[in-house]
């Protein structure tokens, strides 16, 4: 976030700002570290659906994973192939799937054997095959924020094991079926590779078993969950693409002519935006200092949802000072939504703060925007497009 305080000193705030020339270098990172091994990747849209983003992200060559049908819609409206999109999701209605036949998108991953019954009907309705992934619940912790993990057998995604074969008996009798993956998603922010090792394990096991049943599925779909370093977003996070992608190399075991796709989120958007906000007011309480900002929870819920760390800078004027001769004050950092949980940091460490002063609230891109509300009739957001 260097030299960009002139460049946003006169804009409204709360303000998203997007940097895309990092975004596109995030994509390309990731996709050459994809290539490498002949991998695919599909961006989760619900990690940020800006219009811009979009754009700029379907023309480097990834697909799209989408839960909804106005996520699919969209998608394709912003340059995304259909035959490049995923449609995910465990509750996915009936004009929704009709949507993704007509637009006859890469495949449906599927979550319940109700499910199949209903997609399968309206695939012969509309005289199509539906291709299907089956989402398997893995048991996988990913040790990861409860909110956020999703392959638990006490989760409510993917197909119970015990459905398994009622799903492949139903798919063995329509010919509006066809099987063509295997799917899993055990969670998000995660940072912990040894979880995709032991996705691995179970991923390698169950493909197993639909291989020794004559099943040659062609597609194995890992999901996503890729961690980012929220400390530092500065710096390179432990987890990067490359030795993601490698992990996979070295544990999958892959049957001949399989592809591995994987979906993508947070890693791709989040670096690439800051939520910007000025300092109304400052309080100096008996036991805290308050900085109070004209974003909230409405902007950002992250925290308040999560407890969710971001790291909050000043946007200072002169990045020459060097850091030790400012003199420093703990400051809590709320917004002014009328939520004791509206707080972006506590006992944040910053120079001494005044009226007017601009705070970049960082790695902001992913589950940011998408999150945002209107509670307290809060306006619509301001936008920065760094080119
Ligand atoms: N695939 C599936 C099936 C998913 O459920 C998700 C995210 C992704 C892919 C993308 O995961 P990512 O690479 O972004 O981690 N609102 C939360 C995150 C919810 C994630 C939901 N699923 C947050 O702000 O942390």
């Amino acid at each position: 976030m260097e030299n960009v305080r002139e460049e946003l000193q006169n804009q409204s705030t709360p303000l998203y700002y997007y940097d895309l020339p990092l975004l596109r270098e995030t994509v390309n990172v990731a996709k050459n570290a994809a290539d490498r091994y002949g991998y695919k990747i599909h961006y989760a849209i619900k990690a940020n659906n800006n219009s811009r983003i979009l754009e700029e992200i379907s023309q480097l060559g990834v697909g799209a994973d989408c839960v909804s049908g106005a996520e699919i819609a969209l998608a394709i409206e912003k340059g995304f192939q259909p035959a490049e999109v995923v449609f995910a999701g465990v509750g996915k209605t009936d004009k929704e799937i009709q949507l993704a036949l007509e637009n006859d998108i890469l495949a449906f991953n599927v979550e319940s054997v109700q499910e199949i019954g209903v997609i399968s009907e309206i695939a012969s309705s509309l005289g199509k095959v539906a291709n299907i992934a089956l989402r398997i619940n893995p048991n996988v912790d990913a040790k990861t924020h409860h909110y956020i993990t999703t392959g638990l057998d006490e989760n409510k995604f993917g197909i119970m094991m015990h459905e398994l074969d009622t799903c492949l008996e139903i798919i063995e009798n329509h010919a509006s079926l066809s099987l063509v993956g295997l799917h899993f998603h055990v969670g998000s922010q995660i940072t912990d590779l040894n979880v995709y090792k032991r996705l691995c394990v179970k991923v390698n096991e169950w493909n197993a078993y639909f291989y020794d049943r004559g099943y040659t599925v062609p597609i194995l779909n890992l999901g996503g969950g890729l961690g980012i370093n929220y400390m530092e977003p500065d710096e390179e996070s432990i987890v990067n693409f490359s030795n993601f992608f490698y992990l996979f190399h070295q544990f999958l075991e892959l049957k001949p002519g399989q592809e591995v796709h994987f979906e993508l989120g947070r890693s791709i958007v989040a670096n690439c935006g800051s939520l910007i906000s000025r300092v109304l007011y400052i309080k100096n309480g008996l036991k805290k200092n308050f900085a109070i900002l004209d974003a909230g929870m409405t902007e950002l819920l992250r925290p308040a949802l999560y407890q969710a760390y971001h790291k909050v800078e000043l946007l200072q004027e002169d990045k020459q000072i060097e850091e030790e001769e400012i003199s420093k004050v703990r400051y809590d950092i709320v917004g002014p939504i009328c939520e004791s949980s509206d707080c972006f940091g506590k006992d944040v460490l910053l120079p001494e703060l005044i009226r007017g002063d601009l705070i970049a609230i960082r790695s902001a891109g992913a589950y940011g925007e998408v999150m945002s509300s209107r509670y307290n009739l809060r306006q619509p957001l301001n936008y920065f497009y760094k080119e």
